[in-house]
């Protein structure tokens, strides 16, 4: 290995807060003004990515005019042009990049900077391989993709700092740029020495004793008791659960200060007039770190929203926009979308004509306030020229051009209603990253899809309802719902008990699901059966928990792979289903339990049941918690609500391959067609915005 040009210690300097020890007390970074964040939200935003570095000078102007005549009315730029910002070594070339942010301004557009740290160029990964990732396996990347830096290197974050410092020199009194995106989809961890020795300084700051270290991860089992910290294993092996679970908090802290890193140098300069936002990526659900955590010094979040192989889920896309809303608990970004196809899917086929719309409109109706298409324009040359786009190598609209255009059509017409409006729910669902690690190490039945489980839940709630709420167990203000449910929260830390307490005891109702309650902060098994914490509230337990190799009877319908056997402890805990012949163990055992606490409701469901079981639990827990439903729309149909601003917005969405009629609850004003209405005929895939 090549060695250091300047000191570790000096580069840690230089990387300011992103010195790995100072990962656990991480301060609030400055963040953006209320005006330059509520840029991000005060209209619909429609863009895509544009690389004006693929192309000549002379090519930039059509581009731009071709994304005008669709109603676009933003661009990202930059994320992978380092080799053209920085082409050797400390030489910066801006000029290009200041001259592309105006001539889009020319032609209307507002900008988003993407800062390049996603690829940095091979002048340094030749001369400073250091700052190259090393994977779990111990292999260190090389050039040629991308995301081959290290998030750990102090080397490469000094890079970073300054490329983004001379970017945001060069760009921060240009009145169209709106917001900055830090790097691209964080992904890989790196398991480099740098990595490595942040690691032990993260755990000797958070247990201060290898005492308190071996006691939490139970190490006396299999004579796993560490005597130095530098014993401590850094790897991506399945390993000691406790261990791992740390690992993964660790992981989010060191993506966190890198990120950070980026963050405080671009506030030392654009101070508090640019958003800045981080593209979470096309993984909603992933859970490689807390994305709750690693949101915090961010102003806006988004995501990417492609469908890749086959059709649009709307439950599971409608969930997974809910889980990113959830995030900042605000509107966010869908930073990059599909124009009609991808190139990395087993089968990247086509959307249906009006997919592609209909993919933005429940977009917006959850939560979003932009939708970017990626891209504009493929490359000539490059791993994705394959890959859907607006308009051809020749610099022509592609077919998909005309919906686009359409959905520019929409948003003009739309934008004025629904600035300010957000989905606002009586119902959350709490999503934990802690717990779907620790239930993730140890499976137990290979079909425990977490995901999967909290859709059940999901899915005749939002039925119900044109709102769901997906939020975080550990900050989320749960006073405001009237029903909470927890799907799997398998571990409860003594905080979260609290407040899962307190919320019941407050009038809230609490519904937990299978597993919960099971594991403390650090991966250990609670000394109190299920729900721990919680056992004494709910005035029962799990006796014991199955995995089942068959389906079972419970009530009226089937359970299958989890079920576990409950008593009831307090006279006042009602035994609400109970299992049928089952698999001898708990035929006739209390499936779901419950107990009233004052207004409030604590309900324990055991097992994963059907549809129509689920179905029965949440009309009751709807009925019990008075939560009001929203009115009925025919199957295939999503009723999406957001609202703000003294206005209530209906978004209708026909997922489906037929024609639908809507009947409203009461005469509604058509935001698109113009005109009050009292019945909307839907054609598949067609969209309708109203105002109630
Ligand atoms: C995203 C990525 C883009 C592009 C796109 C292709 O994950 O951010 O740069 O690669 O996938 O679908």
């Amino acid at each position: 290995m090549k060695t250091f040009a300047l000191p570790l210690a000096a580069l840690a300097l230089l990387a300011g807060a992103a010195a790995p020890h100072a990962a656990l007390a991480q301060t609030a970074p400055q963040k953006a003004t209320a005006a330059a964040r509520d840029v991000a939200h005060e209209r619909l935003w429609l863009g895509s990515a544009w690389y004006p570095e693929q192309w000549p000078e002379s090519a930039w102007e059509e581009d731009l005019r071709l994304m005008q005549g669709h109603g676009a009315n933003v661009v990202r730029i930059g994320e992978y042009a380092w080799s053209r910002m920085e082409p050797t070594e400390g030489q910066y070339e801006m000029d290009w990049l200041v001259r592309a942010v105006r001539l889009a301004g020319k032609y209307g557009m507002k900008v988003v900077i993407g800062t390049p740290t996603d690829t940095p160029p091979a002048w340094m990964t030749q001369k400073y391989p250091d700052t190259l990732q090393v994977d779990g396996s111990g292999k260190r990347l090389g050039h040629g993709g991308r995301r081959q830096f290290s998030i750990s290197s102090q080397r490469y974050r000094a890079f970073a700092r300054t490329i983004v410092t001379k970017m945001a020199e060069a760009l921060k009194d240009e009145p169209n740029v709106i917001g900055w995106q830090i790097g691209n989809e964080p992904t890989d961890e790196s398991y480099d020495p740098e990595a490595r020795a942040a690691w032990v300084a993260w755990l000797k700051q958070r247990y201060g004793t290898l005492d308190k270290l071996n006691a939490a991860w139970t190490t006396a089992y299999w004579s796993q008791t560490y005597t130095d910290w530098e014993q401590v294993p850094f790897n991506n092996d399945k390993a000691n659960p406790g261990w791992m679970l740390e690992l993964k908090r660790f992981i989010t802290s060191q993506w966190r200060a890198f990120h950070r890193n980026q963050i405080d140098a671009l506030r030392a300069v654009i101070g508090d007039k640019q958003f800045i936002t981080i593209n979470f990526g096309g993984l909603g659900w992933a859970n490689r770190f807390d994305r709750y955590d690693m949101n915090r010094d961010l102003d806006v979040t988004s995501w990417d929203d492609y469908v890749g192989m086959g059709h649009l889920k709307p439950y599971r896309n409608g969930a997974t926009h809910d889980l990113v809303r959830g995030w900042k608990r605000q509107n966010f970004w869908v930073m990059e979308t599909q124009p009609g196809f991808v190139n990395w899917a087993p089968v990247s086929n086509m959307l249906y004509p009006g997919e592609t719309r209909a993919l933005a409109w429940q977009a917006v109706g959850h939560g979003a306030d932009a939708v970017l298409y990626w891209q504009w324009r493929n490359a000539l040359n490059g791993q994705e020229t394959m890959h859907g786009s607006i308009v051809g190598p020749d610099g022509k609209p592609l077919p998909i051009y005309t919906e686009v255009q359409q959905i520019g059509r929409d948003f003009a017409k739309a934008s004025a209603a629904l600035a300010g409006t957000t989905p606002v729910s009586p119902v959350a669902i709490v999503q934990d990253y802690p717990s779907r690690w620790a239930i993730d190490f140890q499976l137990h039945h290979k079909d425990y899809d977490q995901i999967e489980v909290l859709l059940d839940y999901y899915r005749p709630l939002k039925d119900a309802l044109g709102a769901i709420d997906v939020v975080e167990a550990a900050e989320a203000p749960l006073a405001r719902y009237k029903l909470v449910v927890a799907p799997s929260l398998n571990v409860i830390t003594e905080a979260t008990a609290r407040r899962l307490a307190d919320y019941v005891r407050g009038g809230g109702h609490l519904i937990l699901g299978p597993r919960s309650g099971m594991k403390d902060e650090y991966d250990r098994l609670e000394p109190v059966r299920q729900p721990g914490p919680l056992a004494a509230l709910l005035g029962g337990q799990v006796e014991q928990f199955y995995a089942l190799d068959e389906e079972i009877a419970v009530g009226s319908g089937k359970a299958s792979i989890w079920a576990e056997a409950l008593s009831t402890s307090a006279p006042d805990t009602e035994v609400l289903l109970r299992y049928g012949q089952a698999n001898g163990w708990l035929d006739g055992k209390p499936a779901v339990i419950s107990r009233k606490v004052g207004k409030g409701r604590i309900t324990y469901v055991g097992a994963l049941v059907d549809d129509a079981v689920m179905k029965g639990l949440i009309d009751g827990a709807l009925n019990d918690a008075g939560v009001a439903r929203d009115f009925a729309v025919p199957e295939d149909v999503e009723l999406m609500t957001r609202e703000g601003e003294g206005r209530e917005i209906v978004i209708l969405v026909n997922h489906g391959r037929e024609t639908r009629e809507v009947s409203l609850p009461a005469a509604m004003t058509d935001v698109l067609a113009g005109g009050r209405m009292a019945k909307v005929t839907l054609a598949a895939e067609g969209v309708a915005v109203l105002r109630r």
